[in-house]
């Protein structure tokens, strides 16, 4: 079984901030963060609540797909910067959006987490009879856990939400889901731990003592090396399985993280740079948002229409990756 993507919206906030920003208050500059990067400008949230930016991006989705909210029966909100530990942003939104009978949790799988709901919210769809609709949202203010003292972090990321709503189908559709723990040192950022506790027990000290409390930590490097080979092994393991190749494919979605990531998968997948919608330019590394963001984009601009075939690639903290194939 399919899916269907029957409405989508987005939302960005306000306020952009461009690389001449950084070099406001940063060693950095214009000229190395975009051919480094790619990214020129991106958008930042504040204190703007990640749950309302999420709302936003559902409303529009809702709308375009022209359903009622009473009948969207599963709600999942993909985010690492959720407002709350608890409740869940997808609880809130199943309130705040009208839908009276529906299951709602927050997922978390960094910036595969688009990727990752759309593919629980498909099973969910194929295995319960009484969903009719799934509303799947990735909202993230990834600034609110940037260093703003760390040159070769926080300018990669931005603010964003976006939003699909699906229903069952008979379209093509196929999909890989993966993680490497090993690689969780890699990419992180910590819930309070106090320190001088943890390593006063060698038992409880999980090497993640010393660093601060809610602070993104990246080992570019090795990030980069994983990100590489992550995206053509997560669109290879998912096109084997229905025997499709990146020649049959029209576009790809990836994670939005630095375009040289990007260029170097298309080398790796034989395909060219034309058919990957690049958006990180500005919006920059939104994790989770990042792919929505751009399949909305690319859809609105008329770039992506209804019968083409989509890759959807995502990889990230975790280290998580996975991949979505399926026909818009
Ligand atoms: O969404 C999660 C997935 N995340 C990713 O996919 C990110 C993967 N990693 C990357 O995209 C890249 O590794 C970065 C963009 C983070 C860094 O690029 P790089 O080409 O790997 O740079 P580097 O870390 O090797 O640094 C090169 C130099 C260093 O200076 P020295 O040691 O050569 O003197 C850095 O200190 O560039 C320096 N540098 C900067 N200079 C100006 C690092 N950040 C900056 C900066 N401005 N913002």
């Amino acid at each position: 079984m399919g899916i269907n993507i029957l409405g989508m919206g987005s939302y960005l906030p306000e306020k952009i901030m461009t690389n001449d920003d950084f070099a406001g208050f940063l060693d950095t500059n214009d000229e190395w963060i975009r051919t480094r990067t790619g990214i020129n400008s991106r958008n930042m949230a504040g204190w703007e609540p990640v749950w309302l930016m999420g709302k936003n991006a559902a409303l529009k989705a809702i709308e375009k797909a022209g359903i009622s909210p009473e009948e969207i029966g599963l709600v999942i909100v993909s985010t690492v910067t959720s407002d709350f530990v608890t409740p869940s942003i997808a609880s809130i939104l199943q309130y705040e959006l009208g839908i009276k009978n529906a299951a709602a949790f927050d997922l978390n799988a960094a910036c595969s987490g688009f990727v990752y709901s759309v593919d629980t919210a498909r099973r969910f769809l194929e295995t319960d009879d009484n969903i009719k609709y799934a509303l799947v949202v990735s909202a993230e203010a990834i600034s609110r856990i940037c260093d703003f003292t760390d040159r070769s972090t926080c300018i990669l990321f931005g603010d964003g939400a976006a939003a699909v709503v699906l229903e069952k189908s008979d379209k093509m559709y196929s999909s890989f889901l993966n993680s490497d723990g090993s690689g969780a040192r890699k990419l992180f950022a910590k819930n309070c731990q106090p320190a001088e506790i943890v390593k006063q027990n060698s038992d409880f000290d999980d090497g993640f003592a010393d660093m601060p409390v809610h602070k993104l930590y990246q080992d570019g490097k090795e990030v980069y090396k994983f990100a590489v080979k992550a995206l053509p092994t997560a669109f290879r393991a998912a096109a084997e399985k229905i025997g499709i190749t990146s020649n049959e494919i029209d576009w790809f979605v990836p994670h939005q993280a630095n375009v040289r990531i990007i260029e170097t998968a298309a080398k790796n997948l034989g395909a060219p740079m034309d058919k990957f919608i690049v958006t990180l330019d500005h919006h920059g590394n939104t994790s989770s948002a990042s792919i929505p963001l751009a399949l909305n984009e690319a859809i609105e601009n008329g770039t992506i229409t209804r019968g083409q075939k989509l890759a959807l690639v995502g990889f990230g903290a975790g280290l998580s990756y996975g991949s979505v194939i399926l026909e818009y």
